[in-house]
């Protein structure tokens, strides 16, 4: 795998102009596809204040935050607007038991390896790299997702650690401690981002 990546980038370094240009940076941010449910964040997350992980329910324990089956929300809508068009796609495919085809918006690509449990165990907010999801009627892609911005955060992790309660807090503000907070929790759990290739690369 490092030999075929290593190839890859000999020849894209010949095209490097194309290929810094042609990167997520300046293509990926900002994408808002619409999804087939007009399911707010905003309303559920925001003013509902729905915690993330009743959800997305791997985000602590798997690779995958994984997005929520139709029956999360029936546990609710059963009851709440049961007859509103807005959410007839949503009890269509609950009587029918056909999943509902949500448009995937954060995508790294396969040949990297990307897993969520162990930023949350590191205790990185959802919002460092999502951004303020609890605003978003519609889920938008905020960061760049590439290597060079993975790789920021993992060589200087310091200003992104947070205490455990705050994993999905937004707009959190920093303590004027913070790295002497950070530099304590990153001795305590033994914190060390990859910068390797194979780190990434598996
Ligand atoms: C009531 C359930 C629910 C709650 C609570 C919830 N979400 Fe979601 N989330 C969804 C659903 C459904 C989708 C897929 C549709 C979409 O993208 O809007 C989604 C999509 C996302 C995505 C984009 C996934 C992709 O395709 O890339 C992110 C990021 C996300 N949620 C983060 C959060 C965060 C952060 C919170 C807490 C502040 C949160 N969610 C709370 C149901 C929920
Ligand atoms: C914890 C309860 C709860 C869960 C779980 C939940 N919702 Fe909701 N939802 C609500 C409430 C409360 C409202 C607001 C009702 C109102 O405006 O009076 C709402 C409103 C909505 C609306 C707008 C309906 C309208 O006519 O304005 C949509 C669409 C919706 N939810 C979709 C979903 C989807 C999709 C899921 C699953 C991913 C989901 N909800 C999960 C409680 C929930
Ligand atoms: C360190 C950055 C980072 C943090 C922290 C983070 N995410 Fe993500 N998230 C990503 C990346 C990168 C992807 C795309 C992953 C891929 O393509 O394999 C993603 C994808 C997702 C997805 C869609 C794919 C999936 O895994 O189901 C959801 C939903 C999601 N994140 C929710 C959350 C929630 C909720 C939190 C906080 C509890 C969170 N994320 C914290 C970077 C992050
Ligand atoms: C905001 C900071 C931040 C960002 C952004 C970030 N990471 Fe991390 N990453 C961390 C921290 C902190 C750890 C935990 C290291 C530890 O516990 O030793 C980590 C660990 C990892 C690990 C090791 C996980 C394991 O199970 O060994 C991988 C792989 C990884 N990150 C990939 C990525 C990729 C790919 C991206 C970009 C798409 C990314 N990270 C973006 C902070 C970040
Ligand atoms: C912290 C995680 C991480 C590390 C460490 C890492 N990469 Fe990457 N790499 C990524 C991600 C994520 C992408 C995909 C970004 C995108 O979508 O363009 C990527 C993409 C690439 C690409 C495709 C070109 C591109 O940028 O789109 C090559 C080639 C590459 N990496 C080589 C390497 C080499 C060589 C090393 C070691 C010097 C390395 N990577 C270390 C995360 C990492």
């Amino acid at each position: 795998m490092i030999v075929l990546v290593l190839v890859v980038l000999g020849t894209l370094s010949v095209i490097g102009f194309f290929w810094h240009f042609g990167s997520p940076e300046y293509t990926d941010t900002g994408y808002q596809p619409v999804q087939p449910v007009d399911y707010s964040h905003k309303l559920h997350a925001g003013e509902l204040g729905m915690d993330c992980r009743y959800c997305h329910t791997g985000v602590e324990i798997s690779p995958v935050a994984a997005v929520p089956p139709v029956q999360t929300c029936m546990n609710c809508h059963t009851l709440i607007k049961l007859s509103s068009d807005k959410l007839k796609l949503v009890r269509d495919s609950w009587t029918n038991k056909t999943p509902l085809e949500w448009v995937r918006v954060h995508k790294i690509p396969d040949y990297a390896y990307f897993d969520h449990s162990a930023h949350i165990t590191a205790q990185v907010g959802c919002e460092s790299c999502h951004g303020n999801v609890r605003e978003m009627e519609v889920i938008r892609q905020v960061k760049p997702l590439s290597m060079g911005w993975c790789l920021d955060c993992h060589r200087a992790p310091e200003k992104y650690l947070r205490p455990a309660s705050e994993i999905t807090t937004m707009n959190y503000k920093a303590p004027s401690n913070q790295l002497e907070f950070a530099a304590k929790l990153i001795k305590e759990k033994n914190i060390k981002p990859p910068t390797t290739c194979s780190g990434c690369h598996r």
